[in-house]
């Protein structure tokens, strides 16, 4: 059967598993069931679900896990996070624990502006250029009113519109680079579509323009688009607390833990192999509060990587250090969320999860994500610093091997009591199960 389809969008359902099943498996009937047990039995929320994107044929599960006790500027939350890998929700309420008996966190907006751009290709004399685009700079923001009025009413909007010459990058380009506040919004529906209306008055404009020559006024528009880089939207969380505060019960002094911590840090900051498994550490918090929230995980992980290399070189996005007896570790990233609009008022888990942590504002869950990055690569120094990252990690990891091998119920008491005392590697729980069943 050929495996290429026209009018595949326009099949229903049904139809569309039918094809797939019976181009792409030779048990139909077993695939067919697999994409089935996953569909709600609510119809009008499967069908909710099945309008969030084209060709949808099943529901795709990842836990919803909570992490309790975080201490946030005196406000306690429990973090929800929505993530498949073992280790992270308990790490994460560890660190939560551990900060929360410390003081806390500590966590603050320093900005919220985002950007956009509306990239051009214009051939002619620059002065001109400029002349023009301060003629018909208002006009670009009055016609976009219709698009910003009620962002406007409430305190937001387009902050400013700058040419900029791009000219020794790549011959002909310039761009206008606007700036925005979208308040409780992420903001993309409305940054793109003021961009594109930038983008039709200037090129109106500019074929309206008597100090242009014919060619100048064929200026080409190439592509109007928000940028996810947003190093202007940025949130800093930190912890600190006295050194001997930092108490540890894993066989180490608090003078060695926090020196060994601190090296960690450094580390990452100047070796780009080990920044990368620093901040992927991070953003298992990050995304996994960023996805429970509805909000755009791509988006946040392109911009906060672009901002980990600002500087020319990858690096680490937590930073730590020691000053008269007192340890402190923070966290400055970039971050565009939304508390509205998006999947936050449809998807009935995002809204839970918007309500379990008491309505925030974009601000307040900037600042919560941003502790949830802090607090994942607390826990993840403090264990590799300490006893090594296996230990909890095959500890959680337990429960998946055991599933792997379709334990019961009992088996898995027996063998989570087991390995309590005993180191878990996959063969020694492999080893195990074998000797459990003979
Ligand atoms: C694993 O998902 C994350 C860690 O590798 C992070 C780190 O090394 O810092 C444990």
């Amino acid at each position: 059967m050929s495996k290429t389809i026209t009018g595949f969008s326009k099949l229903s359902k049904s139809k569309k598993i039918d094809w797939i099943v019976n181009t792409y498996f030779t048990n139909t009937e077993a695939a067919k069931s697999v994409l089935k047990q996953y569909w709600n039995s609510n119809d009008k929320l499967q069908q909710l679900h099945d309008e969030f994107i084209e060709n949808t044929i099943t529901n795709y599960y990842l836990p919803l896990g909570v992490a309790p006790n975080f201490l946030i500027n005196g406000k306690t939350y429990t973090i929800p996070m929505a993530i498949e890998e073992s280790s992270v929700v308990a790490a994460a309420s560890k660190a939560a624990k551990f900060w929360s008996e410390r003081g806390g966190f500590k966590a603050e907006v320093i900005s919220t502006t985002k950007i956009g751009q509306v990239h051009f290709m214009y051939s002619g004399d620059y002065t001109k250029l400029k002349q023009f685009f301060n003629t018909v700079k208002p006009q670009l923001i009055a016609k976009a009113k219709p698009i910003t009025k009620n962002m406007d009413a409430r305190g937001g909007g387009i902050l400013d519109i700058e040419l900029r010459n791009k000219t020794e990058d790549i011959s002909g380009y310039y761009q206008l680079h606007a700036t925005f506040e979208t308040l409780d919004a992420m903001g993309a529906n409305f940054i793109n579509s003021c961009l594109e209306q930038f983008a039709k008055t200037f090129r109106a404009e500019a074929l309206k323009y008597n100090d242009f020559t014919p060619t100048e006024k064929q200026l080409e528009i190439v592509m109007s688009i928000l940028s996810n880089y947003v190093p202007e939207c940025l949130v800093r969380a930190e912890v600190s607390c006295k050194i001997e505060e930092l108490n540890e019960d894993k066989g180490i002094s608090p003078q060695v833990f926090a020196s060994k911590f601190i090296q960690a840090v450094k580390i990452a900051e100047v070796e780009p192999y080990r920044a990368v498994t620093h901040n992927k550490g991070i953003m298992n918090g990050i995304d996994a509060v960023v996805l429970a929230t509805g909000n755009d995980f791509r988006a946040v992980e392109a911009g906060v990587h672009a901002y980990a290399s600002r500087n020319g070189k990858y690096s680490s996005l937590t930073h730590a250090k020691i000053d008269e007896g007192v340890f402190t570790f923070w966290i400055e990233i970039p971050l565009a969320l939304g508390t509205v609009g998006g999947l936050t008022n449809l998807h009935p888990l995002v809204k839970l999860a918007l309500e379990l942590l008491h309505h925030p504002s974009a601000k307040e869950l900037m600042q919560i994500v941003a502790v949830a990055g802090l607090a994942q690569n607390f826990a993840a120094l403090r264990s590799l610093t300490t006893t090594g990252i296996q230990q909890g990690h095959m500890k959680m990891h337990l429960m998946n091997i055991l599933n792997q091998f379709e334990a019961t119920d009992e088996e898995k008491l027996l063998l989570i009591d087991y390995f309590k005392t005993n180191l878990v590697t996959h063969s020694a729980v492999v080893e195990a199960i074998k000797k459990l069943r003979s």
